[in-house]
């Protein structure tokens, strides 16, 4: 068909971004997809909540029940945070033959097993750039443009409220509770924002980027973790004295082939790009084998960045073309390969 009808569940921070691109900007998402991206319903909770954004008639509803059995509608965008009911939702639309593009790391780290099993013996897609680090492409970066390598080592800030509530901490004295507080005002925050903060954000990106780096399944609860709550004002300013930075890293490397994983506020030596990366910016190092090292830098939170990786993901699948695909799905759940192919 010339149209691909899509659905948001969950017109949040993300869901209303994503809307505005796709009903502002229709004719991006037509010239990449090579046809029309149609917006045909947006499901709330609360119908009166004001979205800043304005929809055409019809569009807004509070039933999950009406879009996952509207047999026009091709692909779901589950936005809606939270493993219940977001679960039942992907399944059911699975069931119903609708593809998927979410940004629920959260969800997927606690039963992507299940979800991309299911995905696969029903034959559709289950996209994701957007769990992981915001508007920086990294699924894509780590399952395509650098399949070609065994990964060695990644690093990396992913965990924007975190960042931002220690830059602001560090460079303008600000208070801890004021900056969680203004982290969540500027839609940065998860839902509840000790997620955030107490590292397991970050662990459960860390343990969908393994599984995509490295081939292992990893429960994410199993990354010993710490995050920056405990963190006291005075630690910043002896660690700047000292010339360093702390910085929430997530860090995943191979070592002697056993794969070493934690989340930690770390010491990082003022000047180098990981010390520097600010506010609700998140950036990664990857080293491969072949490439060498790889530094990625970008928003990782917030409304237009998040959005940008969402809309990106509807386009791919709109077109057939999800990164993930059902090869890579039996790679993760089948023993780690060889390292090197054998020869006849
Ligand atoms: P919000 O809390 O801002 O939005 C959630 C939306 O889901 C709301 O519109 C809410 O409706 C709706 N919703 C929740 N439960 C239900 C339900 N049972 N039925 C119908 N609608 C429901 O979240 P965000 O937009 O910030 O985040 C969405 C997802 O994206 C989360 O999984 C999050 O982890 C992820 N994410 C967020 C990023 C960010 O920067 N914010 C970045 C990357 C990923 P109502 O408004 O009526 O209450
Ligand atoms: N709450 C998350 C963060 C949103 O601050 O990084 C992006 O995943």
């Amino acid at each position: 068909s010339d149209r691909t009808n899509v659905a948001i569940i969950g017109m949040g921070t993300v869901g209303a971004g994503v809307a505005r691109l796709l009903i502002d900007h229709g004719d991006r998402t037509a010239r990449h997809a090579g046809k029309t991206i149609w917006l045909s319903k947006a499901v709330v909770r609360d119908l009166k909540k004001p979205r800043g954004i304005d929809l055409p008639d019809g569009v807004l509803t509070d039933s999950i029940d009406d879009v996952l059995n509207d047999p026009e509608i091709d692909v779901i965008i589950q936005l809606m945070g939270g493993l219940s009911p977001a679960r039942e939702v992907m399944l059911r639309a699975m069931e119903a033959g609708k593809d998927i593009v979410t940004a629920n790391k959260a969800l997927l780290a606690e039963h992507g097993g299940e979800l991309f099993t299911r995905a696969r013996q029903l034959g559709r897609s289950i996209a994701f750039e957007a769990a992981v680090a915001g508007g920086i492409p990294i699924i894509a970066n780590i399952s395509q443009c650098l399949s070609a390598n065994q990964i060695e080592s990644l690093e990396g800030i992913l965990n924007g409220t975190s960042n931002f509530i220690v830059s602001q901490m560090d460079e303008k004295g600000a208070g801890y509770d004021e900056t969680v507080k203004r982290a969540q005002d500027l839609g940065y925050a998860e839902a509840d924002p000790s997620m955030d903060v107490d590292g397991t954000d970050a662990a459960q990106k860390l343990a969908i980027l393994s599984h995509l780096a490295f081939g292992a399944t990893v429960d994410w609860r199993d990354i010993p973790r710490k995050g920056i709550d405990g963190l006291d004002p005075a630690d910043l300013v002896y660690a700047r004295e000292l010339g360093y930075r702390i910085k929430l890293l997530a860090t995943a490397r191979l070592v002697d082939g056993e794969l070493e994983l934690s989340v930690a506020p770390t010491l990082i030596p003022i000047g180098t790009p990981m010390a520097e990366v600010r506010d609700a910016y998140n950036a990664i190092r990857v080293v491969g084998d072949a490439v060498g090292p790889v530094f990625y830098h970008g928003l990782g939170a917030g409304q237009m960045p998040t959005a940008s990786a969402v809309v990106a993901d509807v386009i791919d699948t709109a077109v057939g073309r999800t990164p993930i695909t059902f090869e890579t799905l039996e790679y993760f759940s089948s023993e780690r390969p060889p390292r090197t192919a054998q020869r006849d």
